[in-house]
């Protein structure tokens, strides 16, 4: 008996926890996983080093056109990291210089046609977890299982700072808090794609629920959503 490989689109606000449960299920279920923030992160950080003009078409369409975007599985950290240009920039796209721009840039049409052609391409062979903003209501609109996380705003500010205060000690609950607020009003309240529940998406609130409770919860909505079938 084999089970079918389905789509698992994950969205919802930032630092709800997104990537750690679909690091997770991809590992357990044998998928790829795939971080469209990563994605957002990379062009941002790509319009920064060049100067890029978020206000000028022109220049933004010339700057796509010179960005090459892949994900490389990494073996020793057992997840897949992205690479701008061939270059693994990993170490950089979480920065907060990233962070305070990355919600301007993923509500430019012209950015998000380039990041969601490629983001469609990759789930053609289905088996795929990937988690971001639009991804049950834009990206894969017919995704087998559409889950929509939240979690309480100061639980959500926590663990981001404690994430970032990792590689930046200098940073403050106060600059995470203001990033988080920013990022979410921008996102929910854009144009193109704005974050939102699709009507079909299971909610997960995992403000009270362990690593291994969230982790068991989604499995079970998977398994009724993966009909075994004869190999
Ligand atoms: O890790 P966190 O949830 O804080 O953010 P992320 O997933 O790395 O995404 C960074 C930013 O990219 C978000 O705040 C959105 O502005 C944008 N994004 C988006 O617009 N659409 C997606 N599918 C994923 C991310």
């Amino acid at each position: 008996m084999a089970y079918h490989n389905i789509i698992i689109a994950i969205d919802g606000f930032s630092s709800c926890g997104k990537s750690t449960l679909a690091k997770e299920l991809a590992k357990h279920l044998g998928y790829s996983y795939i971080d469209s923030g990563a994605m957002y992160r990379a062009v941002t950080l790509y319009f920064l080093r060049n100067q890029v003009s978020i206000s000028d078409p022109a220049s933004v369409a010339e700057a796509l056109s010179n960005i090459n975007l892949a994900f490389i599985y990494n073996e020793t950290n057992k997840t897949s990291e992205i690479y701008l240009n061939d270059e693994n920039v990993e170490p950089y796209i979480r920065d907060m210089i990233v962070a305070e721009k990355v919600s301007e840039v993923a509500a430019i049409k012209e950015v998000r046609k380039f990041a969601v052609a490629q983001q469609q391409q990759m789930g053609l062979q289905k088996g795929i977890v990937m988690d971001g903003r639009d991804i049950g209501s834009a990206v894969f609109p017919d995704a087998e299982l559409k889950i929509f996380m939240t979690a309480d705003p100061e639980v959500r500010v926590m663990r981001r700072f404690k994430e970032m205060y990792v590689t930046n000690p200098h940073i403050t609950i106060d600059e995470v808090r203001h990033n988080l607020e920013l990022r979410d009003y921008i996102d929910s309240t854009r144009e193109e794609s704005p974050l939102h529940r699709a009507a079909d998406a299971l909610i997960l609130d995992n403000s009270n629920l362990s690593r291994d409770e969230q982790f068991h919860l989604v499995l079970e909505w998977v398994r009724e959503r993966t009909k075994p079938v004869k190999a």
